[in-house]
């Protein structure tokens, strides 16, 4: 399955320093840009990682970026071709 565009641009979060968290990177979360269990059955995992420090992260929301879960610019892409990719 492919992922969902949750958003089409970053989320912007405050991450703490040695903190774990799980990008979602189906799409599907409710409560992104973090993981709620929707990738149940999508063959698509989260992926985990730690925060090296405390700061304001802009995290991946098109589900495409090539650097997860770090937007990278790639969703300047899906805005170019219309949100279908
Ligand atoms: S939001 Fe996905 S690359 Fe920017």
């Amino acid at each position: 399955m492919k992922p969902k565009i949750a958003q089409i641009g970053p989320y912007e979060v405050e991450l703490k320093e040695g903190k774990r968290y799980l990008w979602c990177a189906c799409g599907r979360s409710k409560d992104q840009p973090f993981c709620d269990g929707s990738h149940e059955g999508t063959g698509i995992k989260p992926v985990s990682f730690k925060a090296e420090k405390s700061e304001k992260a802009a995290l991946c929301g098109c589900k495409h970026t090539k650097h997860p879960p770090y937007c990278d610019g790639t969703h300047e892409t899906i805005e170019k071709i219309g949100g279908d990719f």
